[in-house]
């Protein structure tokens, strides 16, 4: 490659976007992070990362340091300084449909457009329904100003919360929708590093990289319901699901990841993310792919279901006025996330039935005050289970998994535990006094 390096604007700086421009900068270029929020721009500017992600102030510190790396809301300076502009802004599912909001993606697209002052590249990182990126297309041949040239391709994001600094950096594959051979290599450049260190580059047209997204999530959603279905069966026929999705995770073709049965999927992406597929799917007439999708939805929502029971059962069929324990509020470990939180719906339906709930999670507590303020929030695991009787261990935080079953006993009124992500050590609960119930391990109960 000749010339300097190209100049990369981030715009949306939420968890996908604020990752993406402290990764470009640790890959060597100069990136501008662009927000509508302030509060955000003011905090990523002082070094502060606005959530709670492992491993991302240290490198966004170190970023800010070299000064490649600055974040701005004026989106007309950045548009007007960069060559490459990632739209990573948020496409959350609808109010009213399980259809995706596109508006942002739309806000960010038009306003990149509007600003170009000279030829760019505009690459779409955000999930959207296949078919999304053609229509943006248009928008951008239409809206571009006279003499500058823009072109519009898709290259979707794989990171994962809670690993987003090593997803971005090492991703499993880059995904390249839609690109002339000059944007290619161009992003091909960006990637440089990535690609040298192995990172497989998939070049496809734009429905295939908007689908290839999509696809890969509605593909962990459906292994994570396909085991909680098989958990259901376990229950029913006294099998305990762990040793068996162990026994399958041995065949390479299955493989373990995705297969830790429970009280299912939530977080920001996956259930949204099946819901826009399905909605898309039926759109287009290929009803077979939602049919399929429905019953992974189902299944996931009847987890929680579940667990509602299990706990109105351990307190002898009523929860009023009894005191349950949650242990987690966020969608999964190493996150604050609390977006679609299985953990917080079965949270706030037990309140709504009346008992006293208390939440603890030892990052999301913020998060989830916020969102449901209703509920008890106690600041230690300690704390949240005085005198109760039942806890619920629903985020598989290591703190939960390590607690010592012996000293949380003496602080109960009644010694339950439901482990609705499979992950406590039965055996040293039990011994310690617990009525301990499992979902999918009923061989043990
Ligand atoms: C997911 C995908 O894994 C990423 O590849 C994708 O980029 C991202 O969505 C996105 O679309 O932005 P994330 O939402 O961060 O990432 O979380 P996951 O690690 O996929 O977990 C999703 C949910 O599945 C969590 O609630 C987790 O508790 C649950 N889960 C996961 C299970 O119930 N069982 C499992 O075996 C694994």
């Amino acid at each position: 490659p000749t010339g300097p390096a190209p100049r990369i604007a981030v715009l949306g700086t939420g968890y996908l976007g604020a990752t993406h421009a402290v990764a470009m900068a640790q890959l060597g270029m100069e990136v501008v992070g662009v927000d509508t929020d302030p509060h955000k721009v003011e905090m990523l500017t002082a070094g502060k990362v606005p959530f709670y992600e492992p491993g991302l102030p240290e490198l966004l510190s170190e970023q800010m340091a070299t000064g490649r790396l600055r974040f701005t809301t004026d989106v007309a300076e950045a548009v007007g300084w960069a060559d490459v502009h990632f739209v990573c802004v948020g496409t959350p599912q609808s109010k009213t449909s399980h259809a995706a909001d596109l508006r942002y993606v739309e806000a960010v697209t038009t306003a990149i457009t509007e600003n170009l002052t000279h030829d760019a590249l505009i690459v779409g990182k955000s999930t959207v329904p296949v078919g999304t990126a053609a229509r943006l297309r248009t928008l951008v041949a239409r809206e571009a100003p006279a003499g500058v040239r823009a072109e519009l391709v898709w290259n979707p994001e794989f990171l994962r919360e809670g690993k987003a600094v090593a997803d971005t950096l090492h991703p499993d594959r880059i995904v390249l929708g839609g690109t002339s051979s000059d944007a290619e290599a161009l992003l091909r450049r960006v990637y440089a590093g990535p690609i040298a260190e192995g990172s497989p580059v998939v070049v496809c047209d734009l429905p295939t990289a908007e689908l290839v997204k999509v696809s890969a999530n509605a593909f962990l959603a459906t292994k994570i319901s396909f085991i909680n279905a098989i958990s259901g069966v376990c229950e029913a026929a006294g099998a305990d699901v762990t040793v068996l999705a162990d026994a399958l995770g041995h065949d390479v073709r299955i493989g373990r990841q995705f297969l830790d049965a429970g009280l299912g999927f939530g977080g920001g992406c996956l259930p949204k993310d099946i819901r826009a597929l399905m909605y898309r799917a039926n759109e287009l007439g290929a009803g077979r792919a939602a049919a399929l999708l429905q019953q992974v939805d189902e299944i996931n929502m009847g987890q929680r279901q579940s667990v509602i029971d299990l706990a109105v059962q351990a307190c002898g069929g009523s929860v009023l006025n009894r005191r349950i324990g949650v242990l987690g509020a966020a969608f999964k470990p190493h996150t604050d996330d609390v977006r679609d939180s299985p953990a917080l719906n079965v949270a706030a339906a037990l309140h709504l039935r009346g008992a006293q709930v208390t939440v603890y999670d030892p990052e999301a507590g913020d998060t989830a005050r916020a969102m449901f303020p209703t509920l008890g929030y106690a600041t230690s695991v300690d704390e949240a289970v005085e005198g109760t009787d039942v806890i619920l261990v629903l985020t598989e935080w290591d703190e939960f998994i390590q607690a010592d079953p012996a000293h949380l006993a003496l602080l109960t009124h009644q010694p339950a535990v439901i482990d609705a992500r499979g992950r406590l050590d039965a055996a040293r609960w039990r011994s310690a006094g617990w009525t301990f119930t499992g979902l999918g391990r009923a061989a043990l109960a």
